[in-house]
């Protein structure tokens, strides 16, 4: 039923327009009495609880960051089946992110071009709407993803990281320190070793017993992932999200000509597969058994899913799929990974 609504309806909409309509009918998802019959039909299976950073995650399987930029659909995600939810990128200064169109599918990929540059409300919004959530919890758990504002010069992107962790830590289950989008200029230089440490340690202060996690780039040298991966273990990190868009556009079966009309940006979806296998495989290799790596990039189906868990991932997100596969799409998931488990 999805594919033929996205193959005749959605995707002929703008991407942008198509994800606004989207959110409102995963927030009508999250109300009742919808809520109530979504959750009868999308549960995960208790045994897919998954135990980590300290918290208790209803299944491995939740949803990416930019999905959910200021924290409005995490009731009807969760309903939706979503074990986590990982909201943001919030930047500590609200912004209206990159001109439109800034969002474009790659559909012979099943993969999406974006360059939104971190359209968001800002912490304190965010920081509201956590409160109104924390008091009637939802069923899932909630991660906050912290960027660094546009205005705000590289050279002094620790105070402002500092800032949204400061206002949103103690309203956080964990906090990703995005070090990693395409879109914002000078955002991804932060991963440079030298410059991650002391940004990584201001915001671990900040963000007190707060569980936190960086968020790579696929796009990094192997060697440099591996010392991103120490360095996140030497200075106490809680684990690593591996991995944002990549600015690579090899491989690729869409025509050249819609590719190169899609502009910069970063790329997801189905084209990320190979790569975030790999990048897992090398965080793994060095950092502890107990230290939580959440794998990100080209997972489209409960094998995909189970594949990463096998290669050790503690946790797995997913975006890009969502707007291919439809609603149903994270109950597919646990249904698949439930199968598994039984099988
Ligand atoms: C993203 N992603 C992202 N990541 C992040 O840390 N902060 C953000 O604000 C965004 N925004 C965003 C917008 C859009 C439109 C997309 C498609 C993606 C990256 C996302 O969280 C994830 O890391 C990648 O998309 C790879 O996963 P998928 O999409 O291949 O499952």
């Amino acid at each position: 039923m999805y594919p033929l609504l996205f193959r005749l309806v959605l995707s002929r909409l703008d991407p942008e327009f198509a994800h606004h309509a989207a959110m409102l009918v995963i927030r009508g998802a999250g109300l009742p009495p919808f809520s109530w019959a979504a959750r009868g039909l999308t549960a995960p299976d208790p045994a897919q609880r998954v135990q980590a950073l300290g918290l208790s995650f209803p299944s491995p399987f939740g949803v990416a960051a930019g999905f959910d930029k200021n924290a409005v659909g995490v009731r009807g995600l969760a309903a939706l089946g979503f074990g986590h939810v990982e909201i943001g990128t919030v930047t500590a200064i609200p912004q209206e992110g990159n001109p439109k169109p800034r969002l474009f599918r790659l559909v012979a990929d099943r993969a999406v071009v974006n360059r939104m540059g971190f359209n968001n409300a800002g912490a304190s919004a965010a920081a509201a709407r956590l409160r109104r959530l924390r008091r009637r919890r939802p069923e899932t758990v909630i991660g906050v993803n912290i960027g660094k504002s546009r205005v705000v010069e590289v050279e002094d992107a620790v105070a402002d990281y500092v800032a949204s962790a400061t206002e949103l830590a103690p309203l956080a289950d964990y906090l990703a320190v995005n070090v990693s989008s395409p879109n914002t200029p000078g955002l991804r230089g932060l991963q440079a070793v030298e410059t991650l440490a002391p940004l990584l340690r201001a915001v671990k202060g900040a963000a007190g017993t707060t569980p936190l996690l960086v968020k790579i780039a696929p796009d990094l040298p192997d060697e440099e992932i591996t010392a991103i991966a120490r360095l996140a273990v030497d200075e106490g990190l809680a684990g690593i999200i591996a991995h944002n868009t990549t600015i690579s556009r090899e491989g690729l079966r869409t025509d050249p000509a819609i590719v190169e009309a899609a502009g910069a940006g970063g790329l997801s979806g189905a084209p990320l597969k190979q790569r975030s296998l790999d990048v897992l495989g090398l965080v793994r290799s060095v950092v502890p058994a107990d230290f939580c790596v959440i794998a990100v990039g080209g997972v489209e189906t409960a094998e995909d899913v189970q594949k990463r868990l096998d290669a050790g991932a503690t946790l797995v997100q997913g975006y890009t799929a969502f707007l291919y596969r439809g609603p149903l799409w994270a109950r597919q998931i646990n249904r698949g990974l439930r199968d598994r488990l039984q099988a």
